[in-house]
């Protein structure tokens, strides 16, 4: 986990980097421009080479070497930098049939490339490969004793990491057949990010913020992650998976976690994961009418026509996937018990924001009632993670001069102010994979526990409810938070971002 230090004081041992799907489309956008990055950052040394696996049989060594450049081109990498991962260090095989005699054509290309160069025998197998294949990956590499070189090797698994509890459970058996829990890193790249990362140290660095951090001070919790595209064309992957699998099983169970898990006992992998896991297991079963699943329908963004989501190319005309899932959910523990969390994310919103908002209690009594400004509202803390990352306290102030008047304003922090960008996640992933930190990684637990949780959510049989394109969901998502009474903060409750409320 990169931790303020400079990167250059990473030690990265010598290695291959096996890229199994090395010509797709992760490979092209993240992987490739996400190594680049750390090779030109001077901290993957020189003792290094990238073994791109695909079914191409056609393609060779030189062919990926000039799809490395398109890569690199298409990702912005300065004209400069395009050669920084060396032509003499990627390397490419096809593997066609993906049958036994492939994997130990594969074996002996590993161990050619490892001589040539060079390498100890330290590997890395990156599965960028549809979910799945990932058995039969793992399988094929034990059976060609990949499994285990002469260094270290680590297996990095891509999500989604199954599709229910019972086929996480299995392909947490295969991987465990042939690989120890300490060498599988499973991806969940809101991890990688910086603002989410930050939500540890915000919480554990600031004394002030961890003792409020309770049931005693907490009124609500709201996490949103609102994108404004449709699913355009990934209808493929998205109908057979929906918005529970997507977002919330994975990328919101994270942030669920590191907002409610309790401080572990040191910042490491073991501690850190295990923190998370008692907090996802403290959640009480979540009841149906407490969830709502919705998709858009077609209508009108920004005077452009949309396509609902029946409409969009590739979905089943019988589909009842949904794009939209609100829900409210307790935790059982000393710490949170009564304090609802509500979890909400959709495709074609309002706008791309991932926020969690932390609502405290108002205050017991109004003293400026005689003053004529009764209205005094709760304290919330905006902590943005994308796209404007930052944090927001909001404070009730005087107005200056009379009338006595209160107003609600941000004591604000951008990281774009305070900070020179802000490195992509994959990279820090990727880092942290080759220094073989797996504080940032799901642990096998982890993805089982979530899929206890949310699992019994999919409802494939209902069809969801409706929302319009461009808004903040369905109606039935206020009710969920009307019953309890309260209403969701959309982002113009921040009074930098509209009228106060
Ligand atoms: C992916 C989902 O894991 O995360 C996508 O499959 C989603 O559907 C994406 O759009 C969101 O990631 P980010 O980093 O843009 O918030």
């Amino acid at each position: 986990m990169t931790d303020g230090s400079p990167l250059q004081s990473y030690q990265v041992e010598p290695h291959l980097f096996v890229v199994l799907g090395g010509t797709g489309d992760l490979a092209r956008r993240k992987l490739v421009p996400a190594l680049r990055r750390l090779a030109s950052l001077g901290v993957l040394g020189s003792r290094r080479a990238i073994l791109a696996v695909a079914r191409d049989a056609d393609l060779d060594d030189l062919g990926f070497r000039e799809w490395v450049r398109e890569a690199l081109r298409e990702s912005g990498a300065p004209e400069e930098e395009i050669d920084r991962l060396g032509d003499a260090r990627l390397f490419y095989e096809g593997l066609p049939k993906g049958d036994r005699g492939d994997y130990a054509r594969l074996a002996r290309r590993v161990r050619e490339i490892e001589q040539q160069c060079e390498l100890p025998g330290n590997r890395v197998f990156y599965m960028a490969l549809p979910p799945r294949v990932f058995p039969e990956v793992v399988e094929g590499l034990a059976e060609t004793d990949l499994n285990e070189g002469p260094g270290w090797t680590r297996l990095v698994v891509e999500k989604p990491f199954g599709r229910d509890l019972e086929s996480a459970r299995r392909l947490n058996e295969t991987i465990h057949r042939h690989f120890d829990e300490s060498q599988v890193y499973r991806i969940d790249h809101y991890l990688g990010k910086e603002t989410v990362q930050n939500l540890l140290v915000f919480r554990f660095a600031n004394a002030l913020f961890e003792s409020q951090w309770n049931r005693e001070r907490i009124e609500e919790v709201q996490i949103t992650v609102s994108e404004d595209l449709g699913i355009g064309s990934r209808a493929g992957y998205y109908d057979g998976s929906g918005a529970l699998r997507d977002m919330i099983q994975n990328h919101m169970a994270q942030l669920l976690s590191l907002v409610g898990m309790e401080v572990p006992g040191r910042f490491d992998a073991e501690s850190v994961r295990q923190e998370k896991i008692k907090l996802l297991r403290s959640v009480s079963p979540i009841e149906g009418e407490n969830v709502v699943r919705a998709r858009y329908t077609g209508g009108e963004v920004d005077g452009r026509q949309v396509p609902g989501y029946m409409d969009e190319p590739g979905v089943d005309p019988r589909s009842t996937t949904e794009t939209y899932v609100a829900l409210a959910l307790g935790i059982d523990n000393w710490r949170w018990q009564g304090v609802p969390f509500y979890l909400r994310t959709g495709k074609r919103l309002d706008r791309r924001l991932t926020q969690i908002a932390v609502r405290f209690r108002e205050p017991p009594v109004c003293m400026f009632e005689s003053m004529g400004a009764c209205e005094t509202h709760s304290n919330v803390l905006l902590l943005t993670l994308q796209p404007d990352e930052g944090f927001a306290l909001v404070v009730d102030v005087k107005v200056p001069g009379e009338p006595f008047e209160l107003r609600r304003i941000p004591l604000d922090f951008f990281y774009k102010q305070a900070f020179e960008g802000i490195p992509d996640a994959y990279q820090t992933l990727l880092l942290d994979v080759l220094t073989g930190d797996q504080t940032l990684f799901v642990h096998a637990e982890e993805a089982e526990a979530s899929w206890d949780l949310f699992g019994p959510l999919l409802d494939p049989d209902s069809t969801p409810q409706k929302y319009t394109p461009g808004s903040w969901g369905p109606v039935e998502a206020d009710a969920l938070l009307g019953r309890r009474g309260h209403r969701w903060l959309d982002p113009v409750d921040h009074p930098d971002l509209g009228e106060d409320s």
